[in-house]
C-alpha cells in the first residue's frame, strides 16, 4: 500500500508531513504491555506505507527510546541521508518549578539523546497552572534553544486560545497546537480554529477516534461498564462522551456514521477522521498506534481516498445538535487538564 500525494502537507516551508500521525502515547504501558523490539520493528511497515510523522512526548515511556531505536535501524538499513524521511514531534511537559535556561536545556538535552537527533523537528510545550506564568520563561528558553539550531520549529499542547495569543505577543513563533477534537469534542471550532487561522498556526488534533469507540467495533454495543476497557484512552474518551451527551447519543451517532462509511465503502473510523481532517486549519489527526498488539495501517490508509459529500455533513448535525456544549461545561481547548 502507498499513500496518495493528498495525504501529505507541507506543515513548515521544511518539513512535509504525513496528515495521520502515528500516536505513540499507545506505547507508554497504559495502553497493554508493549514488546520494544516488536514495537520497533513495525515502525518500519508505517513508514513505508507512507505514515512518516510520529506523535510522542518525554513522558510516553520509552517513546522516545523507541523513535532513536527506529532511526539507528534505519540509518543502518537504509543510510543516515534518508533519515529525514521521518518526521518525529515530541512534547516537554515540565513540572511545575523554576524555568530557568538550565532547567529548558537539560529537559531538551535528554529528548535529543534519546531520539538520536541533534535537532528535534518539532517541540511541543505544555503547561499545566496558567496562574503560575513562568511558562512565558519556558517559552523563551525554547525560542533560544531553536535559534541555536536544537529544535527545528516550536509548538504548543492543550493551550487555550486565551494564552496562546499572550504567548504571540511575546513575539514567540508558534507554528501549532496540539489539541483535542473530534466529532464529539468540537470545542476548537468555537474560538481556537478562528485564532489559529488568523495567525498561521496549524492544529494537530488528537481523541479523534476517542481511543478506538469511534469505530464500527462499538456500533450497538451495550454501554461499556468502567473497569471492562484495556486502555487508558478508552476510559479517557468514554468520560468525554458522558460529558457529551452519554451512549444513548453516542449510538446515534454511531449509526448515522456508519450509513455514511456503507455508502463510501470504508469505515467509521475513516468517516470521523475525515470529519476532523476537513475542518479549518486542522494540519493533521494523530491516530495512536498500539505497536505490535493492533495495526490500523490499511483502513486508516483509505481517509485519503474518502470525501464526505453535502450530504453526509447534513446527516450528522441533527446528532450533534442533541449534545452538551463542552465549551460551556469544560472550557477551551485543554482545559480538562487545569
Ligand atoms: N497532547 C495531549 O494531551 C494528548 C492526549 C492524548 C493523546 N495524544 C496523542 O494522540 C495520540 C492518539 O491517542 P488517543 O488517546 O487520542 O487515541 P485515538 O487515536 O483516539 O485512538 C487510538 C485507538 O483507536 C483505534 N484505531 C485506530 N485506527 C483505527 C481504525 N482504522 N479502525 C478502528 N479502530 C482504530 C486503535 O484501537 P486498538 O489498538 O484497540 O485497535 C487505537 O489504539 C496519542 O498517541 C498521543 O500521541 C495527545
Amino acid at each position: 500500500m502507498t499513500l496518495p500525494t493528498t495525504a501529505r502537507l507541507l506543515f513548515t516551508s521544511d518539513l512535509s508531513i504525513c496528515r495521520i500521525l502515528n500516536g505513540m502515547w499507545q506505547v507508554s504501558g497504559a495502553h497493554g504491555a508493549i514488546d520494544p523490539a516488536r514495537a520497533i520493528a513495525v515502525m518500519f511497515p508505517y513508514h513505508d506505507a507512507g505514515f512518516t510523522t510520529w506523535d510522542l512526548a518525554d513522558h510516553y515511556g520509552p517513546a522516545e527510546d523507541f523513535i532513536g531505536a527506529f532511526r539507528r535501524q534505519f540509518a543502518a538499513e537504509r543510510g543516515a541521508e534518508r533519515l529525514p524521511e521521518i518526521q518525529a514531534f515530541t512534547k516537554w511537559v515540565p513540572h511545575p518549578g523554576p524555568m530557568t535556561r538550565r532547567v529548558v536545556a537539560d529537559a531538551i538535552a535528554v529528548s535529543l539523546r534519546r531520539m538520536g537527533t541533534d535537532r528535534l523537528d518539532l517541540l511541543q510545550f505544555h503547561w499545566w497552572d496558567y496562574r503560575d506564568q513562568r511558562y512565558l520563561d519556558a517559552l523563551q528558553h525554547l525560542a533560544d534553544l531553536q535559534s541555536e539550531g536544537k529544535i527545528r520549529h516550536l509548538a504548543l499542547t492543550n493551550f487555550d486560545t486565551e494564552r496562546l495569543a499572550l504567548i504571540i505577543q511575546h513575539g514567540i513563533a508558534i507554528v501549532s497546537n496540539q489539541v483535542q477534537y473530534s466529532l464529539v469534542d468540537r470545542r476548537p471550532a468555537v474560538k481556537m480554529a478562528a485564532f489559529c487561522g488568523q495567525h498561521r498556526i496549524t492544529l494537530l488534533t488528537y481523541g479523534t477516534l476517542l481511543g478506538g469507540l469511534l469505530s464500527d467495533r462499538y456500533l450497538g454495543r451495550p454501554e461499556p461498564a468502567r473497569g471492562e476497557f484495556a486502555t487508558a484512552s478508552l476510559q479517557k474518551y468514554k468520560q468525554m462522551i458522558d460529558a457529551w451527551g452519554g451512549w444513548a447519543l453516542f449510538q446515534e451517532l454511531l449509526a448515522v456514521l456508519k450509513h455514511i462509511a456503507d455508502k463510501h465503502g470504508v469505515s467509521v473510523a475513516n468517516v470521523g477522521t475525515r470529519y476532523v481532517l476537513d475542518r479549518p486549519t486542522v494540519a493533521g489527526v494523530i491516530v495512536g498506534a498500539r505497536l505490535g498488539i493492533a495495526e490500523h495501517i490499511a483502513d486508516n490508509g483509505r481517509v485519503f481516498d474518502l470525501t464526505l459529500d453535502a450530504d453526509d455533513l447534513t446527516a450528522i448535525e441533527p446528532v450533534l445538535a442533541k449534545s452538551r456544549d463542552l465549551m460551556r461545561l469544560i472550557g477551551d481547548c485543554g482545559d480538562e487538564y487545569r
